[in-house]
C-alpha cells in the first residue's frame, strides 16, 4: 500500500514538474492530471488534521498560526506585488482564520505595504490580543468602520478575505455581513485565506452571489471547495509548510513540493 502510494506520489512530483518546467509547452493532459491528483480534504479531516497538529505533533496555535500568516503575505506579495498593488484592506473574522489574517497584516508591513485591518467581531483571548497590539506596533491601521461599498475602491487597491475558514458552517451571522458585501461588491481584486468567505468548505460558493476571489490561499493541504472546478481561473497557491510525514502519510496526502526555502507553492 504504502509502495503504490510512494510511486503514485514520485509519479505527480514528475508531472508537477515537468508542467513547471515547461509552462509553454505545458501539456494539457498532464497539467489536468496533476490538479486530479492533488488532495482536497473535507471539512471533517480538515478539522481532524488540525487537532492531530496540536495533540500528537504539540504544535501550538501561534506555531501555525505564524507559518499560516506568513504564508499568506508571501503569495500576496508575488501574485500582487506592493509597487502596485500598495493600499491593502484585510477583514479578519473572529476564528483562527482571522489570526491568520492579523498574522498576514504584520508581515505584509514588512514587505512594503500600507495596511489596514477590519476586525468587526474580536475574539477576547491573549493570542488574538496580542496579535492585534503587533499589528498595531508595525503601523497597520485598524479601522472600526467599512467605508461604504462603493468608496472601498478609492481607498485600497486589494482585499485579504481572512473572514472564515475550515469551520465555516452556514449562516453568516449578522454582524459580519456588511464585511462578506463589502468582499463580495467593493470591485477590488480579493485574496481569501484558505477557503472564499461564505463558501461551503465541500460544495463550493453554491450560488452565483458568492465571492470570487482572485487568489486562494489553501493552508497544510487545498480544501474541496478549492478544486477547479470552483475557483476556476483564480490563482491558486499552497503554504502553511508545516505537514509533519506522519500527517502526510496519515491523511494519504498528495501536494506538491515546495521550492527550495520557499513558504509557498503555486498549485
Ligand atoms: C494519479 O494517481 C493514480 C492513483 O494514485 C495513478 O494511477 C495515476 O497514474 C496518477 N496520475 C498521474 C498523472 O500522476
Ligand atoms: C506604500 O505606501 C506607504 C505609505 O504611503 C509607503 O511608505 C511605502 O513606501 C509604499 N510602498 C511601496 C512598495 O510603494
Ligand atoms: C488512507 O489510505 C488508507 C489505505 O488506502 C486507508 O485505509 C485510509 O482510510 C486512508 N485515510 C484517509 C484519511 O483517507
Amino acid at each position: 500500500m504504502l509502495i503504490t502510494r510512494l510511486v503514485g506520489t514520485a509519479l505527480f512530483l514528475r508531472v508537477a514538474n515537468s508542467c513547471k518546467l515547461s509552462k509553454m509547452g505545458c501539456d494539457e493532459n498532464n497539467c489536468r492530471n496533476m490538479k486530479r491528483n492533488l488532495t482536497y480534504l473535507s471539512q471533517q479531516h480538515a478539522a481532524e488534521l488540525d487537532q492531530d497538529l496540536f495533540n500528537d505533533y504539540k504544535f501550538s496555535v501561534d506555531q501555525l498560526m505564524e507559518l499560516a500568516g506568513l504564508s499568506v503575505a508571501t503569495a500576496v506579495a508575488k501574485v500582487f506585488p506592493a509597487s502596485s498593488y500598495n493600499s491593502t484592506l484585510i477583514v479578519c473574522g473572529p476564528g483562527n482564520n482571522g489570526g491568520d489574517g492579523l498574522v498576514a497584516a504584520r508581515h505584509m508591513t514588512g514587505f512594503g505595504y500600507s495596511v489596514a485591518v477590519y476586525y468587526p467581531k474580536r475574539t477576547p483571548k491573549p493570542l488574538y490580543e496580542n496579535l492585534l497590539c503587533q499589528c498595531e506596533k508595525f503601523g497597520v491601521k485598524i479601522i472600526e468602520t467599512l467605508p461604504p461599498i462603493n468608496e472601498i475602491k478609492d481607498q485600497y487597491k486589494l482585499v485579504v478575505d481572512a473572514l472564515f475558514g475550515f469551520s465555516f458552517k452556514p449562516p453568516v451571522r449578522d454582524v459580519l455581513k456588511p464585511a462578506l458585501d463589502a468582499l463580495i461588491h467593493s470591485g477590488v481584486p480579493v485574496c481569501s485565506v484558505d477557503i472564499p468567505s461564505g463558501w461551503d468548505v465541500e460544495k463550493g460558493p453554491g450560488t452565483e452571489a458568492a465571492l470570487k476571489p482572485e487568489l486562494l490561499i489553501s493552508l497544510s493541504a487545498p480544501k474541496q471547495c478549492a478544486k477547479p472546478e470552483f475557483i476556476g481561473d483564480a490563482k491558486h497557491y499552497l503554504g502553511g509548510r508545516f505537514l509533519p510525514p506522519g500527517i502526510i502519510q496519515k491523511y494519504n496526502l498528495t501536494l506538491p513540493p515546495y521550492p527550495d526555502q520557499e513558504q509557498v507553492v503555486e498549485l
